[in-house]
């Protein structure tokens, strides 16, 4: 893995306590009586989870940590990830996890498998592009789950290619997708148009960007699904940090930087490549606006070593059913 990689692991690690703050309970508890319906409605057959952007695998070791897959003996998870490197993190994290939440693992032909109490989970990673994955997936999957990437994504495609593969009344869970607010504290006179600039590079061609919460409430709708529930989930760090703040607030500035510059760019270039980030079309990358952006950063950077930098961003959790 490249250093940009490492450090993109090191922050999703440090987001793992970040999103269980966040999480609106509600949505989770309606998630975990339906799939208990669904158990109850379909006896003997496995549960099939799609898990896409899916990183290291926090998401999956939390649900079944917090119970939520308690309904099922028998689980089909598969995680898909574009980025190369992240399903060894992935294994990594697994092996570390299971033995300590009491669970076996053992190695299958294509991922692990663990097991506890009769129950078991079988993990697959597809190292890929979530188009090309589903693209070769079954008409067979009960719930998707879409954590903290829609931004990431051309919205309705993807949506649409996703509820392709859904099984009768499947489920689409959408956690922690970003909703177009960031604001850190203490206020500084160049927020507005450091964030601003910030937000309007999340949006491309491929990206949905900065306003995606708000619009999944129209595409799920306009691609067969009906809303179950929904809630905001923001991110919310402030001091005292706990021990791995500063490591996400850290990469959180980062995120800023490469996207304003093009150092930010060139770096992130030479190291590998970008996490999902998305690059300014150097609209707002004039020299005033560089020097504004550095001295904002240098401000940021100083307060968080000084533990006095406060950040929150607006994410929402939706969770829907095919019609
Ligand atoms: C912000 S991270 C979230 C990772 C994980 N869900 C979590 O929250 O811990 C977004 C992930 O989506 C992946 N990603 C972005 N676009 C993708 C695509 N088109 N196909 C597959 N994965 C994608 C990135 O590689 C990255 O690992």
């Amino acid at each position: 893995m490249t250093r940009h990689d490492e450090r993109f692991v090191r922050y999703l690690e440090a987001k793992e306590p970040v999103d269980d703050h966040a999480l609106h309970r509600p949505t989770l508890a309606r998630l975990s009586d339906l799939l208990e319906a669904r158990a109850e409605s379909r006896p003997g057959k496995p549960l099939r989870v799609v898990s896409v952007g899916a990183g290291t695998g926090a998401m999956c070791r939390r649900l079944l940590s917090w119970g939520v897959f308690d309904s099922h003996d028998d689980i089909k998870y598969v995680m898909v990830d574009k980025q190369e490197g992240l399903a060894d993190r992935a294994a990594a994290a697994f092996a570390r996890w299971a033995p300590a939440a009491g669970w076996e693992a053992t190695p299958t032909k294509n991922g692990f498998r663990i097991e506890r109490h009769g129950r078991r989970v079988d993990l697959t990673y597809i190292t890929g592009d979530l188009f090309d994955a589903t693209a070769v997936l079954p008409q067979a999957i009960d719930l998707v789950i879409a954590h903290a990437v829609f931004d990431l994504l051309p919205l309705k495609r993807a949506t649409e290619s996703l509820v392709s593969r859904l099984t009768e009344r499947g489920l689409v869970y959408a956690p922690i997708t970003f909703d177009g607010h960031t604001s850190f504290r203490p206020s500084h006179q160049s927020d507005e148009r450091v964030l601003d600039a910030y937000h309007e590079t999340m949006q491309t061609e491929d990206h949905n960007g900065a306003t995606t919460g708000s619009d999944l409430f129209s595409v799920f709708p306009a691609v067969g699904l009906s809303l179950v529930s929904a809630g905001g989930s923001d991110w919310t760090i402030h001091p005292p940090y706990d021990d791995t703040d500063p490591v996400f607030l850290d990469q959180i500035l980062r995120f800023v930087e490469q996207s304003l510059t093009d150092e930010g760019v060139e770096a992130t270039e030479q190291e590998g490549e970008r996490d999902g980030t998305t690059v300014s079309d150097g609209g707002e990358s004039n020299d005033e606006f560089q020097d504004e952006l550095q001295t904002w950063l240098s401000t940021r950077h100083r307060q968080l070593e000084r533990e006095s930098l406060t950040y929150i961003a607006h994410n929402v959790d939706l969770l829907a059913q095919l019609d």
